[in-house]
């Protein structure tokens, strides 16, 4: 995964078409709500106008499958971004075609234009050789700056970079992978995972990958409660999936072999259900019929930090419990707290990490957040993707 980066190609006067990962979440009323995935891109932007670009921006944003639907437009993102740059980013009427071809002749080194979404085409999620012929022709350097897209095979990621050199990482692309390689493939030990979310299903594959790479395995969140039953103690109504039985104590039999320490909680914040005022903490052995735990207790909380202060690298994926509610949100908070004052190399990822961290307001003490969701589980459960692979070796 050592990839060349925009730094070391030739940009004066080249068509530079950056593919961004600018999917941001909106609120109803179509403004940006969170607006780390432009502004982590920037650096890249600026790199490639400062050295003489003519730079062409290209994104997804959700999921039109092939249609052109207004509310997917990227207008209001070519806004904000011009507003961050401070000079002018306007918006091709397409993402391909002869008019976008005549608007990117026409760019200047220093200027910008951000294509429209490139999902209004059926070609893009399919990868279509005419789709990513058609980008190739915009382009004399593709650089991939889309972290979050990488676990994808499109044609705006992949297709173009099969068909333009050099096709290279943007910084913080580079980034991604520099800290990945940091917290996983070669860490400096103790190596502590935390990893949370509702369910086993969705992080097995994670785990046991992990399993073969960390000491430390700390597990909370509703996912925690698979295990427990698993054990055969009573859990009330917490969210259980009883299909998972089996993989849950396969996980703990594989992790006392390898002698890593997976840690669960040892008390939780229980309640009737999600919306009831009434909460109380419990030993997790003492969760009465009735009862789901919803968040991870304080006794928790001190047995996870007493492991995270031993540990060179901690690597965070998913929440300890529902932290949106506030009376839910005490043991991520107080675990994102931890995380941040350890001194620790400390990498996490993924949408709800990324919140918690944020609500935690401590987001500036980790070593590094992840912009990908998807693309970083897939990093984390050991994948090659193919928006990285297909980059030009260093
Ligand atoms: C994401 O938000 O995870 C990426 O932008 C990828 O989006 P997708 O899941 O719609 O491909």
């Amino acid at each position: 995964m050592n990839k060349q980066t925009i730094d070391q190609v030739d940009l004066a006067g080249k068509r530079v078409f950056i593919r961004v990962d600018f999917n941001v979440p909106m609120t109803e009323n179509n403004t940006i709500r969170e607006e780390t995935r432009i502004t982590a891109a920037i650096p890249t932007i600026r790199r490639a106008l400062d050295r003489g670009g003519r730079v062409i921006l290209a994104s997804h944003f959700g999921r039109p499958e092939g249609k052109v639907m207004p509310e997917y437009s990227l207008r209001p993102v070519a806004e904000r971004l011009a507003q961050l740059l401070g000079q002018p980013v306007p918006l091709a009427p397409d993402c391909v075609g002869s008019a976008v071809e005549q608007m990117v002749e026409a760019l200047q080194p220093g200027q910008i234009l951000m294509l429209e979404n490139v999902r209004f085409h059926a070609g893009e999620t399919k990868n279509s050789p005419q789709l990513a012929d058609a980008f190739a022709r915009l382009a004399d350097v593709v650089v991939n700056d889309a972290f979050g897209a990488a676990h994808r095979a499109h044609a705006s990621n992949v297709g173009i970079a099969q068909r333009v050199t050099p096709a290279v990482a943007g910084l913080l692309m580079a980034d991604e992978i520099n800290y990945f390689n940091r917290a996983v493939r070669q860490p400096q030990r103790p190596v502590a995972a935390i990893l949370g979310g509702s369910k086993v299903s969705t992080k097995i594959a994670v785990i046991e990958r992990l399993l073969a790479q960390v000491d430390h395995i700390l597990i909370g969140g509703a996912m925690a409660f698979t295990f427990f039953k698993a054990r055969g103690l009573s859990v009330g109504s917490s969210l259980v999936e009883e299909e998972m039985l089996a993989v849950a104590r396969d996980a703990e039999a594989k992790a006392k072999e390898r002698g890593v320490a997976l840690l669960l909680p040892v008390d939780a914040v229980i309640a009737q259900s999600i919306t009831s005022q009434e909460s109380r903490t419990v030993p997790i052995d003492a969760i009465p019929e009735g009862w789901m735990g919803l968040d991870i207790g304080p006794a928790t909380v001190q047995l996870f930090q007493d492991a995270l202060q031993k540990a060179q690298t901690i690597v965070w994926n998913g929440p300890m419990g529902v932290f949106e509610k506030p009376a839910f949100a005490q043991g991520t908070l107080a675990l994102a707290n931890c995380v941040a004052h350890c001194s620790a190399l400390s990498v996490a990822g993924g949408g709800d990490t990324d919140a918690a961290l944020r609500q935690a307001g401590v987001a500036e003490r980790i070593s590094f957040i992840s912009t990908g969701g998807g693309a970083f589980m897939e990093l984390l459960e050991g994948k090659e993707l193919p928006g990285i692979a297909v980059l030009s070796d260093a």
